[in-house]
């Protein structure tokens, strides 16, 4: 009896947690292939241990930051980290913490370290003195998938180097609603542009091998939906028909996937009523079976709870558990009892082992190619040379300029001349951080430039500033618009800065979610998308005292300003510019850089017009609401310039056969006295369908630079599967018949024949 109770303990011993590792153990021999030591590691490993690797915890700082007491959340985090049982962490700002949490990951068991995972969407923007660049809506308006690459180059070095593995980006769903508070986190309403930034990103974060020492794993978010939510808030359902999802957006996913990004993030949202972490078509047989996918999905935060406690699909936890890992979820993002509840499962015969086994594989599989097991640790002095570092500094100046959008230039008010001699800058954010737009945490003050900041900085003693701060953007009264009049007394214009705050950190830098005045960002959406407050008011008390009035719009949705529109004649839309945003916008404002960007997202008269979006069904206006103007305040596509460009030499094929893809040559002139690029867009028009297709949709663009009086002519390919559409039995076809083709005001057409 004694002897049995002896060997069952020994067998415990040795199949559970109690033998120490030997460094002379194959998996910890970095000559070995990366599949020896995973299979050496794998053989190794308890049950507990494989599925803590799908364990993923929140740091202890983060919630000291946000002063939130999730205390209960926190109990086991160590403990676990002991016992070896968490694969990564997320929102580890600080490198102390995560070389501290390494250290204690290093003396477990097994010496798994774990991935550092962290929301690094315009910039590594959690980190203190990381270079902040335009939001990815600011950087969707300059069309241009090489400066995103850039971008994400730059951020996943500067990722490295504060030990950070896994990038939460990019955010590649498609939005069509403007209510939704994290529009400035995508990249606007066109399923193309959205595809094209994403896999740019992609590329930018993960290279031709994540593995290499400046690169990390992307997360292609969210899989899928939460663009078009049924009320514009975050969390709230997806009711969509499935020709609209494989139209609009199904198409960025499946990019990002055949794109090679690693990992992949659920929706929160359901969509059709299952919610997608517990959607196995999603997840498995549209993810994996049919795109081919090889790597792992995370959850989003807490969704795997909220499968019982939100979407009231289970009556408890663990039943959760059950389905979301069934469906395809191999990591749990952030939370207590998963670890428990899922090797319960596998015991009892609900989860095979082997499906444990495919996502600790692949988990293990990166830590061993990036050289985690040898390097875990980084040196603080090291990352600071890296973070924030000149190139990239500049490379957010550039980023910025070329985000920026014109609206409106009536009788060439604007750039301003230097020669003036006194302006007026006013409005609740013309010297406030609301320029680096969501997900940016505390940040060294003198690193971010304000718009006031920028023009001071741009004008030097040629030109008198002066400052009027009315209050932040709820705290604007009468007494401050009265304020702000008297002060443009004697000056010659007004440079008003208005729009919208997302921006998490609090004015003097700590980070503070659910600070006041926020205006948007995540889980911050708006039942009204004109300005918030009295900024309305404060635009037209200036714009009453005659003077020339200048809006320089910051928000991170497109805003309903139709008073602004209509009566203040120069309109700059800045967007979330980042870091240099103050910078880009002065050089702009006085003519130094010429305006180029195009609006990726159609801004509605109101909240009343929404659903709205440019790629519209043919029927969609066929009237018009008694209680408005009819059309957009401004569409997809819309950007000004200081100079004039004019397209000629429209060109392509008059027969295409079923299943080519289609060249168009253009030649754009630059008819003004300005240098400048214009953004060449490509609209697709299926003028008969047997299914209803959008009015145009946008099938190809380019940049092009040009001088006064020069001309160039471009040739742009639109892919064949531009041409098709789904039919009434849902396949994918070509339809033979005549396609308009759209580009700079002219339009011919093409037939396609079989
Ligand atoms: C957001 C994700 C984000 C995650 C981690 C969630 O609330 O929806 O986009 O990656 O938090 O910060």
């Amino acid at each position: 009896m004694k002897k049995t109770i002896v060997t069952l303990m020994l067998i415990f011993l040795f199949s559970h947690t109690a033998i120490a590792q030997n460094e002379n153990d194959p998996y910890l021999n970095s000559e070995l292939s990366v599949n020896e030591r995973v299979n050496d590691l794998l053989s190794r490993m308890t049950l507990r241990e494989k599925v803590g690797q799908m364990n993923q915890r929140a740091g202890k700082k983060y919630f000291e930051n946000v002063n939130d007491t999730v205390s209960h959340q926190m109990l086991n985090m160590l403990s676990d980290l002991k016992e070896g049982i968490v694969g990564s962490f997320l929102i580890l700002s600080e490198i102390d913490e995560s070389n501290k949490l390494q250290k204690i990951a290093e003396n477990s068991r097994l010496k798994i370290p774990f991935l550092n995972a962290i929301d690094a969407i315009h910039g590594h923007g959690w980190a203190y003195g990381a270079t902040i660049f335009p939001t990815s809506i600011s950087q969707a308006s300059a069309f241009n998938p090489a400066a995103v690459e850039k971008i994400n180059a730059a951020t996943a070095k500067e990722m490295r180097a504060t030990g950070h593995h896994w990038a939460f980006f990019p955010y590649m769903s498609v939005t069509r609603d403007p209510r939704f508070g994290r529009v400035g986190e995508n990249y606007g309403e066109d399923p193309l542009l959205v595809t094209r930034l994403s896999v740019a990103a992609i590329k930018g974060l993960q290279g031709d091998d994540y593995g290499a020492p400046d690169k990390v794993i992307a997360c292609a978010k969210v899989f899928l939906g939460d663009g078009q939510s049924i009320n514009g808030l975050n969390l709230a359902p997806m009711d969509i028909s499935m020709r609209t999802l494989k139209e609009i957006f199904l198409p960025p996913a499946e990019g990002c996937v055949k794109a090679g990004v690693r990992t992949v993030m659920a929706a929160h949202n359901e969509i059709n009523g299952v919610p997608a972490h517990a959607d196995p078509w999603l997840l498995t047989e549209l993810l994996r079976d049919e795109w081919g996918f090889e790597g792992y999905v995370i959850s989003d935060w807490q969704d795997i709870e909220r499968l019982n406690t939100g979407h009231r699909i289970v009556d408890n936890y663990k039943d959760g558990v059950e389905i979301a890992v069934s469906a395809g979820i191999d990591v749990h993002m952030f939370g207590d009892h998963f670890v428990d509840e899922l090797v319960e499962l596998v015991e009892e015969g609900k989860i095979p082992e082997s499906r444990i086994d495919r996502a600790v594989r692949a988990i293990l599989t990166d830590k061993f190619k990036m050289g985690l097991f040898e390097n875990r640790y980084v040196d603080k002095e090291a990352a600071k040379k890296i973070l924030a570092n000149p190139e990239h500094v500049q490379l957010a100046l550039e980023t910025a300029r070329e985000s920026i959008v014109l609206l409106k230039n009536e009788n060439n008010v604007l750039p301003l001349s230097k020669s003036l001699n006194k302006i007026l800058v006013t409005g609740p954010l013309a010297n406030d951080n609301a320029l680096v737009g969501d997900w940016v945490h505390t940040q060294p003050d003198e690193n971010i430039i304000t718009i006031l900041e920028g023009i001071e900085d741009h004008v030097g003693s040629e030109l008198d500033v002066e400052y009027y701060n009315p209050g932040d953007i709820y705290d604007i009264d009468e007494k401050t618009i009265s304020e702000a009049v008297k002060k443009s007394e004697n000056v010659d214009a007004i440079v008003l800065v208005v729009g919208g705050n997302d921006n998490r950190s609090d004015k003097d830098w700590t980070l503070n979610p659910r600070r006041k005045n926020r205006t948007g960002g995540e889980n911050i959406a708006r039942a009204d998308i004109v300005l918030a407050g009295m900024q309305d008011d404060l635009a037209k008390a200036l714009y009453k005292t005659g003077k020339p009035v200048i809006v320089i719009l910051i928000n991170g949705r497109p805003l309903a300003v139709e008073w602004i529109s209509e009566n203040i004649p120069g309109i700059i839309e800045a967007w979330q510019p980042g870091m240099q945003g103050g910078n880009a916008v002065a050089e702009v404002l006085f003519g130094d850089y010429n305006p180029s960007g195009k609006l990726p997202m159609t801004f509605p008269r109101s909240v009343g017009h929404i659903p709205v979006f440019y790629n519209h069904r043919p029927s969609t206006f066929l009237r018009h609401y008694t209680d408005s103007k009819p059309g957009f305040l401004y569409e997809f596509g819309f950007g000004l310039s200081y100079t004039t460009f004019e397209y000629s030499n429209l060109s392509f094929t008059d027969k295409v056969t079923s299943g080519d893809d289609v060249e168009v040559k253009v030649t754009i002139t630059n008819t003004g006295s300005y240098s400048g690029d214009e953004i060449v867009l490509v609209y697709l028009n299926d003028e008969i369908s047997s299914v209803t297709t959008p009015v145009k949709k946008l099938v190809a663009f380019q940049r092009v630079s040009l001088k006064p009086d020069e001309a160039k002519t471009v040739t742009l390919s639109i892919p064949s599967i531009q041409l098709a559409l789904y039919n009434r039995e849902m396949k994918q076809v070509i339809e033979p018949g005549d396609f308009q083709v759209m580009v700079g005001g002219l339009i011919d057409k093409f037939e396609v024949v079989e």
